[in-house]
Order: structure tokens, then C-alpha cells, then sequence
């Protein structure tokens, strides 16, 4: 039983490296001159030990206790993204919320991926050397934090420059 969750999770967080490195290839140049961060926000997760490709490039403002290291980053709107080459969807809630502190994110909320006919919340992320952990309740899987050292875009935008 918790064999096959464990699989489940592990293929809902697949998509997440696909699409991270699958990259919108006109964003790609920007966002690739990665030592400057897209956002404050962004700034947040790399000072932490984490790659930007967390947070999608549609970041309107963010909250951070320094103290506790909880955050809030408001998107502005709902964030959706489709991920291929298996159309998984993910969404960002308006408000996402956690708590950052070095190499960890915990508590977190407004973050789902759907998979298996089920919207699966992630709850935490870690890093564990070269890899992001993520967790989903009590299950978790680990992937290498280079497939998200490229933020994604947002659903919605329309190619308004063709
Ligand atoms: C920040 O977190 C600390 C510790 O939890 C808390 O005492 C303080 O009130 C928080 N500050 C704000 C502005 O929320």
C-alpha cells in the first residue's frame, strides 16, 4: 500500500522536472541569467538553498517573517500550468503560504498537482543534496534541483508579440 503511494508520487513530481525543463524557449534567456533572481521573491528561495523554478515568473508580491520564515507570496491570480509531454496540471493557488527556513520549506499550502484523477497537495519541500524532496503528507520523492532552475509561466499569457 504505501509501495504504490509512493509510486503515485513519485510520478505526480515527474511532471514537475518536465516541465521545468521543458521552458517557454522566449523566456528561456532571461530567466537563464540565473545568478539574478526573476523576483525578491525568487531571491527568497536561492537564499534558502533553493532554485527559482519553485515560484512561476508571475510573482506580484511576497510576505517573509525573517524571525519565523513564514511567507506568503501573493500571485495575483490563480496560476495554472499544464505540463507535457502528459498534459499533467498543476496550479498555484493566488496565495501560497509556508514557512522557508535553510534547505526546507514546511507547512506549505496553495500548491496542487493533479495526477491519478486526484489534486494532491504538496505540503513541503527539502533539499537533500542535489535533489528536492517533495512531500506530500507523509509520502515523498525526490528529484534533481536542476530540472527547476527555470521558473515556469503561468497558463493565460497569450503570445501577444506574434
Ligand atoms: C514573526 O514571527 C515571530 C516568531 O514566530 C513572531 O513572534 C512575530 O510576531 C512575527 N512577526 C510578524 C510581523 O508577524
Amino acid at each position: 500500500m504505501a509501495k504504490s503511494m509512493f509510486f503515485f508520487i513519485l510520478h505526480l513530481t515527474l511532471f514537475i522536472s518536465v516541465s521545468s525543463s521543458n521552458p517557454n524557449p522566449t523566456k528561456l534567456s532571461s530567466s537563464l541569467s540565473s545568478s539574478t533572481p526573476l523576483t525578491t521573491a525568487h531571491s527568497v528561495l536561492t537564499h534558502h538553498g533553493f532554485p527559482v523554478g519553485l515560484l512561476p515568473t508571475d510573482v506580484l508580491s511576497y510576505e517573509l517573517n525573517h524571525t519565523s520564515g513564514e511567507f506568503s507570496v501573493d500571485l495575483g491570480r490563480p496560476c495554472r500550468l499544464i505540463l507535457p509531454p502528459d498534459n499533467y496540471l498543476a496550479t498555484y493557488a493566488k496565495k501560497v503560504t509556508g514557512k522557508i527556513v535553510e534547505n526546507r520549506i514546511a507547512e506549505l499550502n496553495g500548491i496542487k498537482v493533479r495526477a491519478f484523477f486526484q489534486w494532491w497537495g504538496i505540503t513541503g519541500i527539502k533539499i537533500n543534496g542535489d535533489d528536492l524532496v517533495f512531500e506530500v503528507g507523509m509520502v515523498s520523492a525526490k528529484y534533481p534541483s536542476k530540472n527547476f532552475d527555470v521558473s515556469p509561466q503561468c497558463e493565460g499569457k497569450k503570445h501577444s508579440s506574434s
